[in-house]
């Protein structure tokens, strides 16, 4: 498969699974967390699809389009692994998590402290989508639609 075709089924898998988690999102309290703001094209996704819920942001430097720049209060700039503790237990309704680099050696490392973070940020029964595997027992791994291919992206549920 070449690289641009896997690139638009990881992208598509990632639509499809945040608008899934979206629906699901609409009818929880708490806040929605874009952990990996990026380019901020999944930032605008959700606040298209969660209109006026309040959407916070982390990112080692803000490198956004200017139209995806979340509010001042909502931006969370450093390293998301020394800034996101202070938010544990803040009950987030939707975590999308988008950090991942490709590169198996880095994402290893990230995936020490990644699974742990986000149990810790979502409420009961929350919904978080991830683009790297979260293996933690808070977390219920979610059947995913048959489009999503398996291993492309990944949904969850924080147990009760
Ligand atoms: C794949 S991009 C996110 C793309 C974004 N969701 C979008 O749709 O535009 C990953 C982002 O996560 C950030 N990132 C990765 N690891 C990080 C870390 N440990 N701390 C802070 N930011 C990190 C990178 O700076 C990068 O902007």
């Amino acid at each position: 498969m070449s690289r641009l075709d896997s690139f638009i089924r990881r992208m598509t898998a990632q639509r499809t699974l945040l608008d899934a988690a979206c629906a699901e999102a609409a009818s929880l309290d708490g806040p929605i967390l874009e952990i990996g703001l990026g380019n901020g094209r999944t930032f605008d996704h959700l606040r298209e699809h969660l209109p006026g819920r309040r959407i916070i942001a982390f990112d080692r430097v803000l490198a956004a389009h200017l139209s995806c720049v979340p509010a001042e209060d909502d931006l969370v700039l450093g390293e998301i692994r020394v800034t996101a503790p202070r938010f544990a237990g803040i009950g987030a309704a939707l975590a999308h998590v988008d950090i991942g680099t490709g590169n198996d050696a880095l994402d290893r490392q990230t995936l020490e402290w990644l699974p742990d973070l986000t149990a810790s940020l979502v409420q009961r029964g929350g919904i978080v989508v991830s683009g790297l595997p979260l293996d933690h027992p808070a977390l219920a791994a979610l059947p995913l639609p048959d489009s999503v291919p398996a291993e492309r992206y990944y949904m969850y549920r924080r147990r009760s």
